[in-house]
């Protein structure tokens, strides 16, 4: 019988691993995992198939946090291999949401994503725990992983979620950027922020910039410039001038993108690479800052 590569990891620096689900087509999720002389940090946890937990035990012995970039069911599925994880507090009650998903339903979603040669070999079995409470501690702007050797810094970045954060490892010059700021940034969602925020917050991120080179993010990769194109794209949205290309959101709300796309879909028509999704309907909006959601 054909083995499901759950995990595959490629080393992206000194004990700091990106990790995959191998048996995905089209749709790569990553999760970090960080390793310090005290402990190790784990940031996202992608689908939830496989046993997360058990795949870090074999890259590190130290200890291991789990940290979620955001609540979203694509990075925090396999936070129910472990006992607790930490999470900007904006973000806990959409993890809330994710608990009461029915297995079936993550399961349904993880698979759509598998490799047709895995399609018929997964099974919502025990290579899935499913979604229960867990303990959630919170994590916000400023606050600082000790890892030992290598500290990791937390920076807010909402737009994507109310409560989206980087983490910010200045020894190896990388921010794991979730899904901050990347080609297809979707601020199309009922809880994303208006754009009029989210630039600020991207604003806010580049005073960050003398510390690190690389965006590892939640599903692809850029050197920090893509943040100036984040700003520039975001920017134009907010004067009016960006192409708005009418589209279909994923559930189904009428949304724009900032950039045309080329034909096939690969990229930005500009050769740029930073794009997004927003609701044409709210582009501005109250500063958040200090409201309760
Ligand atoms: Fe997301």
């Amino acid at each position: 019988m054909t083995a499901i590569p759950f995990f595959t990891n490629k080393k992206i620096a000194d004990g700091t691993y990106q990790i995959k689900n191998d048996f995905t087509s089209g749709f790569d999720t990553y999760a970090y995992l960080v390793e310090g002389s005290n402990y190790a940090l784990l940031i996202d946890t992608i689908l939830g198939l496989g046993d997360l937990n058990a795949y870090c035990r074999t890259l590190t012995d130290k200890p291991v946090k789990v940290v979620n970039t955001h609540a979203h069911w694509d990075h925090v599925g396999g936070n129910f291999n472990f006992d607790s994880c930490y999470m900007h507090p904006k973000d806990i009650g959409f993890f809330q949401d994710v608990i009461g998903f029915s297995k079936e339903d993550i399961f349904g979603f993880a698979r759509t994503s598998a490799k047709d040669e895995y399609k018929d070999l997964l099974e919502c079995d025990e290579n899935f725990t499913g979604t229960h409470p867990i303990k959630v501690y919170p994590v916000i702007e400023g606050d600082v992983f000790d890892l030992g050797d290598r500290r990791i810094e937390v920076v807010g970045v909402g737009g994507h979620t109310p409560g989206s954060i980087v983490l910010i490892d200045s020894k190896t010059g990388i921010c794991f950027s979730g899904d901050a700021c990347n080609g297809n940034t979707l601020l199309e969602f009922d809880n994303s922020l208006p754009i009029n925020i989210y630039v600020k917050n991207l604003e806010h991120l580049k005073t960050y910039a003398s510390k690190f080179d690389m965006m590892y993010g939640g599903h692809e990769v850029f050197d920090k410039t893509i943040i100036d194109e984040g700003i520039e794209t975001a920017s134009r949205v907010l004067a009016g001038t960006d192409d708005k290309v009418a589209a279909k959101g994923m559930t189904g709300n009428d949304i724009c993108y900032a950039a045309a796309r080329k034909e096939d879909g690969t990229g930005r028509a500009d050769g740029k690479r930073f794009n997004m999704s927003y609701d044409p309907s709210r582009i501005t909006g109250e500063e958040e800052i200090n409201q309760v959601i």
